[in-house]
């Protein structure tokens, strides 16, 4: 065997979502792509803003001699610049390009975060339902996931949350605008986790750091507030991407922000830059960052123009969705921001639920990958038709689920 027992276990259970993608590929060969509803994978269908067109090809044709060289391993100064000033102005915290690592998605800041921090055999603790990747990444650096339950409401569940800390917790991660649910935890239960994790960090005698995961936090909707897990807590990280708020999940371009008040911060921010070059990532595309702080440049000072994707979209795209499954009879909550809704599954048996959206070519995903099992995950960041054309199909698979009963 070469591969590890471990490798082979994570590939036989991890693949969930790309199983799903791929056999939407298969289904869409054998039916036609317009026949094929395939709601399985995160990837944005909104296109990156024009001014993302144009930065790039002035980037490109700007002749600059260091365009594809190496650089110091946290990022280009111009960029890490941009993205604490374009940061500090908007969660308020004096975050400063010395707090930045510039990073290759959200992923890889995890990555470098989660290197930087964990002994082997500490927790990450994390409410579910959570993105399915934590628990690997966790992997990657010796850690284990813990895992404590929301409310039926998806908000956060302070006291699960407080319960569930113990001598081993060193890192407390959360998503808002989260991933499945779409749900946006409030400013209140975050400074109630952040006070939740200072006393259990003295009563254990180390520092708790709470780690926000946000690449979701640009997309929300009717005008939602997402409080800052920054701003609630001093021994905080910010790990996040342009893939959601810009379109760019191939490009692999992100950062990590560390918050100016956190504990042992220099050398925090030294072990941040080396986990970025020794975990092979080097530093972030050279490319990318100097179409970000353009691209931040030019929403800040010169001409006002949002870096952002057009968010009413993905809002029409979920009243869409919203509107035709409620009328079908599912139960949800109203997503609050990111691209996924996350419905209730009517039968108790989750597969052959599943199996009745599969028989009508409808691909989504087990919320049981995320930590949830009875439920599933709709990625709605698809063209409309997509949606329109799946509603038949889901009002006929709620049919069928009732009468098979519960
Ligand atoms: C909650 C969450 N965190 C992190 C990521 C990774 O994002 P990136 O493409 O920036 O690495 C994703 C991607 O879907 C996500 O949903």
């Amino acid at each position: 065997m070469a591969i590890s027992a471990k490798m082979k276990d994570f590939v036989a259970n991890g693949s969930m979502i790309r199983k799903m993608f791929e056999e939407g590929t298969r289904l869409k060969a054998i039916y036609g792509a317009d026949k094929v509803f395939d709601f399985s994978l995160g990837n944005p269908n909104v296109p990156p803003p024009d001014i993302f067109k144009a930065t790039l090809k002035a980037v490109v044709e700007a002749d600059d001699p260091d365009l594809h060289s190496y650089m110091p391993n946290a990022g280009l100064p111009a960029t890490r610049a941009a993205i604490a000033a374009r940061l500090a102005a908007e969660q308020k915290v004096p975050v400063q390009a010395k707090h930045i690592v510039v990073t290759c998605g959200a992923a890889g800041a995890l990555n470098i975060v989660f290197k930087v921090l964990l002994e082997p055999g500490d927790e990450v603790l994390v409410s579910a339902p959570y993105f399915v990747e934590y628990g690997f990444i966790a992997d990657n650096h010796g850690g284990k996931l813990k895992v404590a339950p929301t409310k039926s409401d998806f908000s956060l569940d302070v006291e699960a949350l407080e319960a569930a800390m113990g001598p081993r917790t060193k890192i407390v991660l959360v998503n808002t605008p989260n991933n499945p649910t779409g749900k946006i935890y409030s400013a209140g239960s975050l400074e109630a986790l952040a006070a939740a994790m200072k006393k259990a960090g003295s009563r254990y005698g180390r520092t708790i750091y709470l780690v926000s995961d946000e690449p979701y936090r640009k997309l929300a909707y009717d005008g939602a507030f997402v409080a800052s897990p920054l701003a609630s807590c001093p021994d905080s990280i910010v790990v996040t991407s342009y893939s959601k708020e810009l379109s760019l999940p191939g490009e692999r371009i992100g950062f990590a922000a560390v918050n100016p008040e956190a504990d042992d911060l220099d050398a925090l921010m030294g072990a941040l830059a080396l986990a970025n070059r020794i975990l092979g990532f080097v530093n972030a595309p050279s490319l990318m960052q100097k179409v970000i702080v353009r691209l931040i440049d030019q929403e800040g000072r010169d001409k006002g123009i949002p870096a952002c994707v057009d968010v009413s979209i993905y809002q029409r795209k979920r009243d869409l969705l919203a509107a035709g499954l409620k009328a079908a009879g599912y139960e949800f909550f109203l997503p609050e921001g990111a691209f996924y809704l996350f419905p209730k599954i009517p039968i108790v048996d989750d597969n052959a639920f599943l199996d009745l959206l599969k028989a009508e070519n409808i691909l989504v995903v087990s919320g049981a990958g995320f930590g949830a099992p009875g439920y599933f995950r709709i990625a709605y960041c698809v063209e409309d038709k997509v949606i329109q054309g799946a509603m038949p199909g889901f009002a006929r698979a709620m049919e069928k689920a009732k009468k098979l009963g519960k």
